[in-house]
């Protein structure tokens, strides 16, 4: 079946001169990487408290990393999907552009992102829990867990945000203004329920802007989206591409 594009929303993106996008893991679902709600979601098999904590990370950095290092091995070989490719050809296209992704899974970036910011960090990158120094880390699997600095032997941690703690700054600041400033607001695969990413389409909103859900559920950000169209990100993007006349 395909999927009916409203012709204003073709209109829209192709009148928008400031565009915005908030992505979740829904976006990389189609790549392979699980997401974490919902029938297959992480979160039911794993607990957020056990393993996605500073304090789980201090009682067991073991066990930690086992789950970080499985996932990294989950991730490696997998690739940007027409939603990622869709994201950032809509980068080129306009004149002002920001991709917010709460993913750490580094496929926008494969996929040729660059006006972007990380709001849950990245999963290639690791912290020293002493220096707090961040280095890029792809190596996969890691040869030893939990790895440690090669400058001070301190342990490292993953360099992403975890439940209990706050957002980078600078991409958090980035991220309102983007959405404070946008003329149109694409939310791409996120639930809509981990803030304060979730009260960024709000503030879009709020601000004038049109808003554009992708997401086959529908979720606590429906409602407030001037156009929501229930299904797949990339079978979505690619009817979206196929209209504006763009090859992903
Ligand atoms: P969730 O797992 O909460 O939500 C995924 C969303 O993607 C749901 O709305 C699904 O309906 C939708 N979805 C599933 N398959 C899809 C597809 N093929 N195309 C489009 N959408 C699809 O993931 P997030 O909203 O990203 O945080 O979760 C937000 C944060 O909660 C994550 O960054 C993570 C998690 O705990 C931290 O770890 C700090």
């Amino acid at each position: 079946m395909r999927l009916e594009i409203p012709r204003e929303l073709v209109k829209a993106l192709n009148e928008a001169e400031k565009v915005a996008v908030l992505t979740g893991a829904g976006v990389s679902a189609e790549s392979g990487v699980p997401t974490f709600r919902g029938k297959e979601g992480l979160w039911r098999r794993y607990s957020p408290q056990e393993l996605a904590t500073p304090e789980a990370f201090a009682r067991d950095p073991q066990l930690v990393w086992e789950w970080y290092n499985w996932r990294r091995g989950l991730i490696a070989p997998l690739e940007p999907n027409p939603a990622h490719r869709f994201i950032a050809r809509l980068e080129k296209e306009v004149p002002w552009f920001l991709l917010i992704t709460q993913n750490i899974d580094g496929l926008h970036q494969k996929a040729g992102s660059v006006r972007m910011v990380e709001l849950h960090g990245n999963i290639w990158k690791v912290r020293c829990t002493k220096e707090g120094t961040v280095k890029e880390d792809r190596r996969v699997p890691l040869p030893e867990i939990p790895p440690r600095c090669e400058n001070c032997g301190a342990l490292l941690r993953p360099h992403v945000v975890w439940f209990g703690e706050p957002l980078p700054v600078d991409a958090l600041e980035g991220a309102m203004e983007a959405a404070e400033n946008c003329d149109l607001f694409l939310v791409v695969g996120t639930s809509g329920v981990v803030y304060p990413a979730a009260a960024l389409p709000q503030v879009a909103r709020s601000h004038g802007a049109l808003v554009v859900e992708i997401d086959p559920e529908e979720t606590p950000l429906t409602s407030l989206a001037t156009w929501s169209l229930q299904g797949k990100a990339g079978e979505v993007t690619r009817e979206l591409a196929r209209e504006l006349g763009w090859e992903l």
